[in-house]
């Protein structure tokens, strides 16, 4: 368990209360797909909380080399295929450089506002010359009228099962997950981050927002303020990080 969120049900949890068997389950929703399009081929990736790999996979498929970092080695047992580093995203520090970083599953709206900030300057740390930050957030306007929910796909049901409005800002919930005849509980806390707020929290990473990269602007993509403006050189940042890889382990 770590700050206010915890999990439980069959097989490992993370400390923030992801299961490691249900993410390993878990199906993607376009996710991987949009990474790409919004990057130069073949780009190298930073994968902040990686997680068990849902997301890793399909990247890696598509011809990004991924380095995926979480705390949890349970998770990183999951991504044999890639290199792995088991660190908390605040504490991250790589001699290597890469053309994107991924802070995405609505990291960006934990509570603790300090720490997106040290994860937004883990990303910006990590960044080659003309590198972009992506990030997604939870959509600002869901915290107005947070309720109950029911969502059935493919053998998946997922219940938000009890909101709480620990402030006018904050919802607290707890999510369950049926799959495959198996139950799990997640408990987390989850703060809104309108475009206002995400801007100052970019810029006190040295970060600035460029372009919502979908239409329903969860996702965003971020610069280091320093480059804002200069062009991408031909063939994108592609294969420019120079991570010698050491996996996890
Ligand atoms: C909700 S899961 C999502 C995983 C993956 N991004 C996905 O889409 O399937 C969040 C992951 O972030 C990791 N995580 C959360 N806070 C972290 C931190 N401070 N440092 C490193 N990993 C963290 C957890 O261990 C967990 O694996």
């Amino acid at each position: 368990m770590k700050g206010c969120a915890s999990g439980n049900g069959p097989g490992a949890i993370a400390p923030d209360g992801s299961s490691v068997d249900l993410y390993a389950r878990l199906p993607t929703w376009g996710e991987p797909e949009l990474v790409h399009r919004a990057l130069p081929p073949a780009a190298s990736i930073l994968e902040l909380g990686c997680g068990a790999g849902r997301m890793t996979g399909p990247l890696v498929r598509l011809g990004h080399p991924v380095t995926a970092v979480d705390e949890s080695p349970e998770m990183l047992a999951r991504i044999p295929y890639t290199v792995t580093v088991r660190s908390t995203i605040e504490e991250l520090r790589l001699p290597g450089r890469f053309d994107a970083v991924l802070l995405a599953s609505h990291l960006i709206n934990d509570p603790d506002r300090r720490l997106r900030v040290r994860w937004l300057t883990t990303g910006r740390r990590h960044l080659a010359d003309g590198g972009s930050l992506l990030l997604q957030r939870l959509d600002p306007s869901w915290f107005d009228t947070p309720r109950p929910a029911y969502v059935y796909q493919d053998g998946l049901e997922i219940v938000l099962v009890e909101v709480r409005r620990p402030t006018s800002r904050q919802v607290a919930a707890t999510i369950r997950y049926r799959l495959e005849g198996l139950v799990w509980y997640h408990r987390f806390t989850v703060e809104r981050v309108d475009d206002a707020d995400l801007d100052e929290l970019l810029a006190l990473a040295g970060l600035r927002r460029t372009e919502f990269v979908s239409a329903d602007r969860t996702w965003v993509r971020a610069d280091p303020l320093d480059h804002v403006g200069t062009d991408v050189p031909d063939g994108g940042a592609a294969g420019k990080s120079d991570f010698a890889a050491t996996p996890t382990g």
